[in-house]
């Protein structure tokens, strides 16, 4: 299976900004045919930098998509339209269910349209430092996965990624914990049951599951060791250029 190294660069970065940092990404980047390098910039951004980037090097990712393919729905972008500017989206991340208010019913008609449109939903689950603190993990990945893929038929499992992002990991979260290798690959564990409950192991077996929170060019190399992890989303990271080609160079060499 590829390995997968997302930089989800939030609400960061100019469309002048994002186009330089992709420029001189592509400069230092050459092709790597087992390794799926993504960025997910604004939305703002996606167009323009659909025309700049080569796409044998890397490819888009979209932060968000709406359900529905158009309508009356002021402010929204469908996955209608990111078709043809993005491979990926990121759907359910944890700052658009706990700040947007996001739910599980929502997120999975997000992977429906993504699914029919033609981009691969990268899936996001994760528990609360609270959850985790009452034992609650594997209840919340259970209902998190079996929410968001309620849509997905066996013939379209093969087209999700799954991003496991613990809430209290993820460096903007006040007082962020580093999660250790132990408490990842536990959950990467019950993610795979689950997925082979839900599909068969064959099907889920197919499926990437990456990690996310706090990774850097330090601690990545042990991440993409977890068994059952391939590949990671990274958030603060990703924004710093030197870090992100640190990390990819890193999958290579792990990977290899
Ligand atoms: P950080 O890498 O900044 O912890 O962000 C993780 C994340 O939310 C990526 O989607």
């Amino acid at each position: 299976m590829k390995t997968y190294i997302v930089g989800n660069w939030k609400l960061n970065f100019t469309v002048g900004e994002a186009s330089i940092y992709l420029h001189k990404l592509l400069k230092s980047l050459p092709i790597y045919r087992d390794i799926d390098v993504v960025v997910a910039p604004s939305l703002l951004a996606l167009q323009p930098l659909s025309l700049q980037i080569d796409r044998h090097k890397m490819k888009l990712a979209a932060q968000n998509g709406f359900y529905q393919d158009y309508g009356a729905y002021t402010g929204e972008v469908s996955f209608s339209q990111l078709r043809g500017i993005v491979d990926y989206a990121i759907v359910g991340h944890s700052e658009r269910r706990y700040i947007l208010g996001e739910d599980d019913k929502m997120i999975a008609k997000k992977v429906d349209a993504a699914i029919r449109n033609k981009v691969t939903p990268i899936l996001c689950i994760g528990e609360t430092e609270s959850e985790r603190a009452f034992g609650e993990t594997s209840d919340v990945i259970k209902d998190q996965l079996a929410g968001g893929l309620r849509e997905v038929s066996d013939d379209e499992i093969d087209k999700v990624i799954i991003a496991y992002e613990p809430v209290w990991a993820i460096s903007s979260t006040k007082a962020a914990k580093i999660a250790t290798p132990d408490e990842i690959a536990d959950a990467v564990k019950l993610i795979r049951k689950c997925l082979a409950d839900m599909y068969g192991v064959k099907l889920a077996d197919k499926v990437p599951v990456l990690f996310g929170g706090s990774v850097n060019s330090s601690n990545a190399g042990g991440y993409l060791t977890v068994p059952g992890v391939n590949g990671l989303l990274i958030g603060g990271a990703s924004l710093i250029l030197n870090e992100f080609v640190d990390i990819i160079d890193t999958a290579k060499r792990v990977r290899s």
